[in-house]
């Protein structure tokens, strides 16, 4: 077998260094015996470009894109999948004859690790990014009754609610900035409780200080798309009032296999012992 055989798959963005994707997609390959490589590449929107066309030209089937790309990774691309198109973001690209393909698996890969239902119940979403993004897509299909917004920068859950309104015309969605008594009224109503912004991560140096346990009832489920720490103080404070929770590994894992699928364009079965092996691997690495 010579060299070309190995597939190869590659994370862009910056930082990348830490990113504990390339392990997680390494257990993925070995346990379907795919003998391939996913590496994660520096790369920043400066030399994008050029990236993109050594990438293209040494037949590299698939890229996850991060951080700061996800915006600027849209003007590269040829096609834009439906799905990458309903939630407004692209996570993942499949070359396909050197032509860039947009997807989106975080929408998926939420809705596969969320461990209750949530149809007709009330959900409060805190962010208005990619992430939010993917994770309104799921709570649409979920049929949830109604979602609040709650962001920063209010003009961007308001975009959210504008476009998100005309996909999903039965859920109600209202949108707030993060101080507002709203959340603190809001909260006794819902059943699930999603931090979608990057605070609290190891790299920011604030956390979600705004969002009081003091306010957590017993029936709500807490959950933070955040991994990195395992733990954050909003996971901490929904684990000291007893309560369900969980924090972004299983969405990290689900999307990214769903990100091989994409590439290799084919169904990947799994027994339940692969995610358990791999979140036990990954939650080692965190602890490192
Ligand atoms: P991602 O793709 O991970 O969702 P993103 O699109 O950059 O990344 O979105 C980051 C989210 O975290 C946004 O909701 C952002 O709020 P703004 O829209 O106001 O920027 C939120 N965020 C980041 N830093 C924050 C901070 N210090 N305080 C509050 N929210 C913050």
């Amino acid at each position: 077998m010579g060299k070309n055989d190995t597939k190869k798959f590659y994370l862009l963005g910056d930082p990348v260094g830490h990113s504990i994707s390339p392990i997680m997609q390494k257990l993925f390959l070995d346990y379907y015996k795919i003998k391939g490589q996913y590496k994660a590449l520096r790369v920043t929107a400066d030399n994008l470009d050029s990236v993109l066309s050594s990438l293209k030209l040494n037949g590299v089937l698939g890229i996850n894109i991060t951080v700061p790309l996800k915006e600027t990774i849209v003007s590269y691309l040829d096609k834009v999948s439906d799905i990458a198109r309903f939630v407004g973001c692209v996570n993942t690209i499949k070359i396909n004859n050197r032509l860039l393909e947009g997807y989106n698996t975080d929408a998926l890969g939420f809705q596969k690790s969320l461990p209750i239902s949530v149809k007709d119940e009330n959900v409060l979403l805190i962010g208005a990014g990619g992430a939010a993004r993917a994770i309104l897509t799921s709570l649409g299909k979920l049929k949830c009754r109604k979602v609040l917004i709650f962001n920063r920068t209010v003009s961007r859950a308001e975009a959210l609610l504008k476009e998100f309104k005309i996909k999903f015309p039965t859920i109600k969605i209202g949108v707030s900035t993060l101080d507002s008594d709203l959340l603190k009224r809001e909260i006794v109503k819902a059943k699930l409780l999603i931090n979608a912004t990057s605070v609290g991560m190891k790299s920011h140096k604030q956390e979600l200080s705004y969002i009081n346990p003091e306010f957590f009832h017993n029936d709500l489920f807490v959950y933070d798309v955040i991994y990195n720490p395992l733990e954050t103080k909003l996971i901490q404070g929904a684990k000291e009032k007893g309560l369900r929770f969980c924090n972004g590994l299983d969405m990290l894992i689900y999307q990214g296999l769903e990100s091989l699928k994409i590439w290799l364009g084919q169904e990947l079965p799994f027994k339940s012992s692969l995610i358990e092996k791999v979140r036990a691997i990954l939650t080692q690495k965190l602890q490192d």
